[in-house]
């Protein structure tokens, strides 16, 4: 590959600084790296191949003889930008939940479907992190035996919702074990000791009773596999975790899938790693996934209540493969 002019927008964040380390250990041939944050950032510097580079503010004319852009920023910047570096002849891939559901914009995983990225028309969404994980696992089953429906209760990580999250879960973590009471501003109860069945923790239900995050699951799974058939329910639960989302996943498919086929069949999976030997207490767990850009599966059993259902743990890094990792295989792919 020729080396390329990359942007990173919101490279000051945790998403964005994951981003600059994947595409430094991947050796991303870059020709220019251009660090873009909003105007509160201009100025600062970020590490780079042992470099400094420095800060610019994000503006409509970034863009220019960029080739590729890596977005995570927030929805609204991505709304607002992505069109101009479009336009002016960049590729973005982006990490908001802005274009995702854009009949135009692929949305790609690439262990699922590498296949729709040349459909784009200068953008490409990456998807939401705890959609990404379980596709990777669930795409080799569906192939093989066709799933109907997906029930998925997920253990999010406090990191999927960025920086001053994390600040706020340390924050309380402290004042709990101080015995003061602790102080909520990012989310609406406290996150520390405790489990919130609400991701966003702002706007988050929906008319229907579930949260922006669980229908985000609901339509990007159907939309990834390119099966508009398989049904989803989930719920999301934000959890004390710094780092690394887990999923209690169980499926039904058309055809019977032992658990034995099941683990077969995933251990030859791209981009899974099976861990399943529960007699040696052996299973994936979030802070073993951390740093990893691969999805771990584990746990998998016949359901008991189902004779075609088989349950599993997934867990992965969100801010990697759930985020930073797959843009940069999907800018490698590019
Ligand atoms: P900044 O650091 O200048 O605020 P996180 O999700 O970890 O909080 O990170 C969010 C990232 O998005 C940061 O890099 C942040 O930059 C960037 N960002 C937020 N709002 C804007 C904006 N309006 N224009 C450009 N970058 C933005």
């Amino acid at each position: 590959m020729t080396p390329k002019v990359v942007a990173v927008v919101g490279a000051t964040g945790l998403v964005g600084s994951k981003m600059l380390e994947v595409l430094e250990e991947r050796s991303f041939p870059i020709k220019e790296l251009k660090c873009l944050a909003s105007a509160r950032s201009k100025g600062k510097t970020l590490k780079f191949r042992g470099e400094t580079v420095s800060v610019e503010e994000l503006t409509e004319t970034s863009f220019q003889g960029v080739d590729i852009a890596l977005f995570s920023a927030g929805g609204s910047t991505s709304k607002k930008f992505a069109p101009c570096a479009a336009k002016a002849g960049c590729v973005v891939v982006d990490n908001s939940s802005a274009w995702r559901m854009d009949p135009e914009v692929p949305l790609v995983v690439p262990e699922v479907n590498a296949h729709d990225i040349p459909k784009h028309k200068g953008i490409i969404a990456n998807p939401n992190c705890s959609t990404i994980q379980m596709v990777v696992v669930l795409k080799p089953l569906h192939d093989a035996a066709t799933i109907e429906r997906v029930i998925v209760d997920t253990y999010q990580a406090v990191s999927g919702a960025g920086k001053a999250a994390v600040d706020e879960m340390y924050a309380q973590t402290r004042a709990v074990l101080a015995g003061e009471e602790p102080v909520c501003h990012i989310f609406p109860h406290p996150i520390a000791f405790n489990c919130i069945p609400q991701i966003p923790q702002a706007n988050a239900f929906e008319d229907n009773g579930y949260t922006n995050e669980e229908m985000k699951m609901v339509n990007e799974t159907k939309k990834i596999m390119g099966d508009p058939n398989i049904r989803v329910t989930a719920t999301t639960v934000r959890v004390p975790v710094h780092s690394g989302h887990s999923e209690s996943v169980t499926i039904e498919t058309a055809k019977k899938l032992t658990a034995a086929q099941a683990r077969q069949l995933l251990s030859r999976a791209p981009g899974v790693v099976v861990q399943d030997d529960p007699a040696n207490q052996i299973y994936p767990l979030a802070i073993n996934a951390v740093g990893s850009g691969e999805t771990f599966v584990g746990r998998i059993r016949e359901d008991l209540s189902h004779p075609r259902g088989l349950a599993m743990w997934i867990v992965s890094d969100n801010l990697l493969k759930g985020a930073a990792f797959n843009a940069v295989q999907i800018a490698e792919l590019l």
